[in-house]
């Protein structure tokens, strides 16, 4: 249980790689807000994490909204007094694998992936700097450090979040850790059609060397370990969680 005492907010909470590391938070002894624009299925995230014994609530809240964010720290310190992790798993991937995606679509991925991880940042700085040893983790991805098969705005994009997390360690030191994770292609519901493309399927399972996708559990393993006081010297890095893609 290495998360006793902790407040988190997880963003994204409602599927995937977010909820997954909601209910391993949960499961390790932390109070978690369970944060997403689907506010239902965010709901029974909470749900399941109060079954199992933990402490969590559902949040409707979009990140693209500087202030909405600010509301969303408030409802969880007037909550629990506090704040002391942020995991940023709210995003957002490209429609198709289109090499110039028009302007609209460009910046629809810029404003969850990059805006709306730093508004949630912004908001809960003032309360992670306050508990002596805040932590924010971000979801970058392999696309964040290498170029890849999807879209020049999601690559953008995650590009922009890792040296993001590497420029908020430096300055929001030493108050609070900003590290992130850079997932290979993980079994999500955001992967759930590239990953029925026998083409783009196989070609991804080649630059894998595990030979397989990850899990969303195992993304969860790693965030939980760059938000528990395990990782209490380590700040500014990107991880890759990719079966090996980035060794190559
Ligand atoms: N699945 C992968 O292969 C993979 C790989 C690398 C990185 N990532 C990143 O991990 C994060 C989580 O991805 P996932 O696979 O769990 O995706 P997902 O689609 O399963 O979940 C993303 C969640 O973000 C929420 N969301 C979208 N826009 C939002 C907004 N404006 N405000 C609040 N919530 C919003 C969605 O409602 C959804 O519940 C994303 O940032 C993604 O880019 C995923």
């Amino acid at each position: 249980m290495n998360m006793q005492g902790k407040i988190a907010i997880v963003t994204g909470a409602a599927s995937g790689i977010g909820r997954a590391t909601a209910l391993r938070l949960a499961a390790e002894g932390a109070r978690v807000a369970c944060v997403d624009l689907a506010v239902e299925r965010a709901e029974e995230t909470a749900k399941a994490i109060t079954i199992a014994g933990g402490e969590a609530f559902a949040l409707a809240i979009d990140v693209r909204d500087m202030a909405v964010c600010e509301r969303m720290v408030a409802e969880v310190v007037a909550r629990w007094r506090g704040l002391t992790t942020l995991v940023n798993s709210a995003g957002v991937r490209p429609e198709g694998r289109d090499a110039t995606p028009p302007p609209a679509e460009w910046q629809r991925v810029l404003d969850v992936n990059l805006d709306g991880t730093y508004y949630a940042s912004r908001a809960a700085l003032p309360k992670l700097k306050e508990s002596g040893a805040g932590s924010i983790t971000n979801l970058a991805s392999i696309y964040g450090l290498v170029g890849g098969s999807l879209s020049p705005a999601y690559a953008a994009s995650k590009g922009a979040v890792a040296n993001l997390t590497r420029q908020m360690a430096l300055q929001w030191a030493p108050a609070v850790r900003v590290n992130c994770v850079c997932p290979g292609v993980i079994e999500t519901p955001m992967t759930e059609e590239p990953r029925r493309d026998p083409t783009w399927r196989n070609w991804q399972l080649e630059r894998h060397p595990l030979g397989r996708f990850g899990k969303p559990e195992e993304v969860a393993a790693a965030i939980l370990w760059l938000a528990s006081d395990d990782a209490s010297f380590v700040t500014g890095v990107a991880l890759p969680v990719d079966g090996g893609y980035t060794a190559a």
